[in-house]
């Protein structure tokens, strides 16, 4: 089948990309991207000469390109990446988050809907559920956990996810929804907590940690993710939401002190800062629906999926090194 990857040129696009070329020789991907801040399209440099991979840069906002893109391919899934990701900037510009996180969802799945009803995936992401209290650990996010959402980032995400069940109830368009907990793992700009400290710590540079570092979050390694969401698009159910998640939760500190001892950095390059405005204090996901229906469960180990990834990040400086953020 043909399948369009909307953000690829993004951290986890990518790495879906890579997983579906390598895994599906047989089917053609074609990468919608607008190349913003965080997409680089050297990420796919290792796929861009094979002849079942095309590349397209677009904005997901833009009708016409995306409907030429589905006459031109007659895709059989349209899988929804792009988005503005970082919660820090939708705290600083809500705008372009309500544009492309909703709109651009919107957009894309009313294109689906006129040409034929195609499949359509909606990566979401476990913060449409809000936060959950550090002293109750035996609190999840389930699907059926009421969306909550405290950033202009994930409240953009809550709202795509409104949407597109929407789009299934009122059209019959057969849409999925995966929410994932926080990813990591190799092409991760630089902005975000994991490949932050690998730098930085590369530098000898501070380690910025947001309050007292104590806020948990539940981490999965990208490709698991990959896995998760290939398993959806061939196998989910048309209208349902799959939690994704590994039961791998870390708080923020410890996260920043292992990668500390693995470069052989001193603990005291750690700098608290002061707190992000409405700051999650916990997330974590109850991912039994996804491995109960459809056996998927995460598989890398935190430890072994941390050191592959630093070592993916020691390895490919040039990668990263193009931006200062
Ligand atoms: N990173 C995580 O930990 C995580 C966890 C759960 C869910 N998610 C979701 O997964 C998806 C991918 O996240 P990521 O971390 O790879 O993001 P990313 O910021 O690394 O990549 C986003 C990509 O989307 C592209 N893009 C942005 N606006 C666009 C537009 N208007 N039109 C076309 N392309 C556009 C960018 O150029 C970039 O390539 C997002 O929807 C995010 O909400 C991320």
């Amino acid at each position: 089948m043909t399948l369009i990857v909307t953000g690829g040129a993004g951290f986890i696009g990518a790495n879906f990309i890579f997983y579906i070329l390598e895994r599906y020789p047989e089917d053609r991907v074609v990468c919608l991207d607008k190349l913003t801040y965080a997409g680089n399209l050297a990420t796919l440099a290792p796929v861009m000469e094979l002849p079942n991979f095309r590349f397209v840069q677009a904005d997901i906002c833009d009708r016409e390109a995306v409907d030429r893109l589905l006459e031109e391919e007659r895709p059989g899934a349209v899988v929804n990446f792009a988005a503005e990701s970082h919660v820090d900037r939708s705290i600083d510009g809500p705008e372009v988050f309500l544009r492309t996180n909703v709109l651009g969802t919107a957009v894309l799945m009313d294109a689906c809907r006129t040409h034929g009803l195609v499949r359509f995936h909606q990566v979401s992401t476990d913060e449409v559920y809000g936060d959950l209290p550090l002293d109750r650990p035996d609190l999840l996010f389930t699907e059926q956990t009421p969306l909550r959402a405290s950033s202009p980032y994930s409240a953009s995400k809550a709202s795509a996810d409104l949407l597109a069940l929407a789009y299934h109830r009122t059209y019959g368009l057969p849409v999925t929804i995966s929410r994932c907990s926080n990813n990591y793992g190799p092409y991760q700009f630089r902005e975000k907590l994991i490949p932050l400290m690998i730098s930085n710590a590369l530098h000898d540079r501070p380690l910025p940690v947001y309050g007292s570092g104590l806020n948990v979050r539940d981490w999965l390694y990208v490709e698991d993710h990959c896995r998760a969401i290939d398993l959806i698009l061939r196998r989910g159910r048309p209208g349902e939401v799959y939690n994704v998640g590994g039961h791998n939760e870390m708080r923020n500190i410890d996260i920043v002190k292992l990668i500390c001892r693995e470069l052989g950095k001193p603990e005291s390059l750690i700098t608290c800062v002061e707190d992000r405005k409405g700051h999650d204090l916990r997330y974590a996901i109850d991912p039994s629906k996804i491995w109960q229906q459809l056996g998927w469960k995460s598989e890398t180990i935190f430890e072994n999926g941390m050191r592959k990834t630093i070592q993916w990040y020691l390895d490919n400086k040039s990668w990263w090194a193009r931006s200062n953020s």
